[in-house]
């Protein structure tokens, strides 16, 4: 176990963030950039982020209700939808306004009904985003009926992913939120243009969390928290160093009504705690060292980005540090990811 006590980092960014919109977003959006210089922001709104138009006008959405004196950049992605129109995505690049378009498959999580059904009718916009160098931020997740829950990553990358990078070589893919040593091994053999985004509670929880002793809704999310064997697999990915992982919190923030329900929404809320929980897994692991490539550079390199300027600084701390135990928004009530352990770093 390591000795250090302070640690200085650039600043982190989130590669994969919702913020939803209206009361919610004004609730979650100072937890995100409190922290973070800046963040990827998930499009699965209610209607979702189709066109460029739409990602101009959410952004001014989010920059007004930043908490003042916060400097934070929301990287807009476009919601991949059968009918989305190259020309539209290649404008919105090329503006500097998108970032990253999202693939959901349709039916694979949280208003993900729009989403893509028939691969052949988004190649059109995969072609172009091929060609223009735009990256496709992948839920990767098959919605096949017979496909165990568990299975689903492994399946998708088996019959969606690889086909399509087969065919598409050039088009640059972030496998997002990966949760199997399926993805981790796929993305440690690819040879170019594959990269993965790793949450925090991935490296934290298994399937155990959600399932012993009773159900636990607030540790429910999409992709599902799989067998030990996996977490393990991420941690030793997301610890090496391997500039092909990278930070991507996917806090998903719901009301508690939604979650604590017969039919709870997935979706696990990490922005407020999330570098205390890193700097944690990361001390753990003997690898605090290898935590500021993960949070703070190999995604800017990834996404052909500069590094964050300024700094942050984590301390450990004899006593134990807390967090809210859920927070307050004019949405509702979000409970917070218990690590089911102290804290003890925290960002000062
Ligand atoms: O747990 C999740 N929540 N996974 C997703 O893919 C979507 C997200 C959400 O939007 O709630
Ligand atoms: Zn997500």
């Amino acid at each position: 176990m390591s000795t250090a006590t302070e640690l200085t980092i650039r600043r982190p960014d989130d590669w994969h963030l919702h913020l939803r919109d209206g009361g919610m977003l004004k609730g979650v959006i100072g937890d995100a950039s409190r922290h973070f210089a800046r963040a990827i922001i998930m499009p699965n709104l209610v209607p979702p982020v189709v066109t460029t138009a739409d990602a101009a006008a959410y952004r001014e959405r989010i920059m007004a209700v930043l908490p003042k004196g916060d400097r934070f950049e929301p990287l807009m992605t476009l919601y991949l939808t059968e009918g989305t129109d190259p020309d539209d995505l290649e404008a919105g690049h090329a503006s500097g306004l998108i970032t990253a378009v999202k693939l959901y498959p349709a039916g694979a999580t949280t208003n993900s009904h729009g989403g893509v059904r028939n691969f052949e009718n988004a190649m059109p916009a995969l072609e172009r985003m091929a060609k223009i160098g735009l990256p496709l931020c992948v839920h990767g997740e098959v919605t096949t009926p017979e496909v165990d829950i568990f299975d689903r990553e492994a399946v998708f990358i088996e019959t969606v992913l690889d086909p399509l990078r087969a065919r598409l070589p050039e088009l640059k893919v972030t496998m997002e939120h990966v949760t199997t040593k399926d993805g981790i091994d796929y993305i440690k053999s690819s040879k170019a243009n594959l990269a993965g985004s790793i949450t925090t509670h991935h490296l934290i929880i298994n399937r155990n969390a959600i399932l012993v002793g009773g159900i636990r809704p607030h540790y429910y999310c999409l992709p599902v928290a799989k067998r030990e064997v996996h977490r393990l697999a991420l941690r030793a990915a997301a610890t090496s160093g391997d500039a092909r992982f990278f930070l991507g919190t996917d806090s998903a923030p719901h009301v508690d009504p939604l979650k604590e329900c017969a039919c709870g929404c997935a979706g696990i809320y990490t922005s407020i705690n999330t570098m205390s929980c890193l700097a944690h897994v990361f001390e753990q692991e003997n690898a605090l060292d290898k935590l500021e490539a993960f949070t703070s550079l190999n995604g800017p390199a990834w996404y052909g980005l500069p590094v964050n300027d300024e700094t942050i600084t984590l301390r450990k701390r004899a006593e134990a540090v807390t967090y809210p135990e859920k927070i307050e928004t004019e949405a509702g009530t979000v409970t917070v990811f218990d690590p089911m352990f102290p804290l003890h770093w925290q960002v000062v």
